[in-house]
């Protein structure tokens, strides 16, 4: 079944496995994705270390980033053999590098081939293919462009469709200018919806809290956060109670480590660094008094070679808070 209602973006060196772990410990019913993988690195590369990820993720999206249908597909289907949920195809992101490749954000101009991708997809795998994408891209209008797009996409058999409400600019930004600077737009991802009632639609781009969140939630199907659920973690315990009705997986981030720490012993008993791990957590304590006393315990010891999970403890030590669920709406 898909989930659409609640997800945390695809975001480049931020949303490992180990991130989409401690997330998943946040809220048991936030669609998780991963980074964007190029079909090239999925077909050529090391495809247990790149694709590899935990029994706890479930529910967990691989993005895909590549315009070939054949290796779109042929990757799509290492996707489902590895357990994936759902496959994303990026059509949003704007880097040179993406550019050279001929995909990401400048397959807005390329509607055709976008479905021939995701048709492609749709007959390699039983699990649902799914696109995110702008409204548009630099002197495209929006009101013909997305339509385009959303049309192609869904005749193709795409199962839903991801909008960053904003352009992306090809020429001149850098890919973060290109996540601020380009005007948001969410009624026209609201209007996206009012024609195309049946598809469901997941606004993306500048979403704060859950609290915001649940307000669009009136509009569109489903809300996708992506540097509000990274960079203020602690948001994420209310997102199971004020979506979904639930209670949270867990009362306070202190409790959310605890969870955490059988998991990151074992990681590292397979030899991968406290840092790798910890990175993800520099937000958790947002707001809370002697944060920065933990972050700091975090950077200079969670390095040091052969740092274990004492340092975690002795971080959290610092804290003399319980951040409660109730702030984080
Ligand atoms: C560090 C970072 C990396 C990102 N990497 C990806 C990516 O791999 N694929 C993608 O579709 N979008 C990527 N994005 C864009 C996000 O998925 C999202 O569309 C964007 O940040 C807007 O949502 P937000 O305002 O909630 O952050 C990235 C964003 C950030 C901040």
């Amino acid at each position: 079944m898909l989930q659409t209602r609640f997800s945390i973006a695809p975001m480049m060196d931020w949303t490992d496995r180990h991130c989409r772990v401690f997330h998943r410990l946040m809220t048991r019913r936030a669609k998780l994705y991963t980074e964007m993988l190029t079909t090239g690195a999925i077909i050529h590369g090391d495809r247990a270390r790149l694709l590899g990820f935990d029994a706890s993720e479930h529910p967990v999206a691989l993005q895909l980033g590549g315009s070939n249908p054949r290796d779109l597909a042929t990757s799509a289907k290492i996707g489902e053999d590895f357990g994936y949920d759902e496959i994303n195809l990026n059509v949003g992101c704007p880097s040179d590098r993406v550019k050279d490749g001929r995909f990401g954000a400048c397959l807005m101009a390329e509607p055709e081939l976008v479905a021939e991708g995701v048709a492609a997809m749709k007959r390699a795998v039983n699990i649902p293919v799914t696109v995110k994408c702008r409204i548009g891209i630099d002197d495209q209008d929006p009101e013909v462009a997305l339509d385009t797009l959303a049309r192609s996409i869904i005749a193709a058999g795409s199962d839903a469709l991801v909008v960053h409400a904003r352009k992306a600019w090809l020429n001149g930004l850098s890919p973060k200018q290109n996540r601020d600077i380009p005007p948001l737009d969410y009624d026209r991802v609201y209007r996206l919806k009012a024609a195309l009632p049946d598809v469901p639609i997941i606004i993306n781009g500048g979403i704060t809290s859950i609290a915001e969140a649940k307000r669009h939630l009136k509009h569109v199907d489903g809300v996708m956060l992506g540097r509000a659920a990274y960079q203020e973690p602690w948001r994420l315990l209310s997102a199971d109670p004020e979506l979904f009705g639930e209670p949270a997986p867990h009362a306070a981030m202190k409790d959310v480590f605890e969870a955490m720490m059988p998991y990151i012993e074992d990681q590292l008993a397979h030899g991968i660094r406290l840092h790798s791990m910890t990175r993800h957590f520099v937000g958790a304590f947002h707001g809370v008094p002697r944060a920065r006393a933990f972050r700091r315990h975090l950077a200079e010891n969670g390095v040091k070679p052969g740092a274990g999970v004492n340092v975690l403890r002795d971080a959290i030590a610092l804290v003399d808070d319980r951040a409660p669920a109730s702030m984080a709406a």
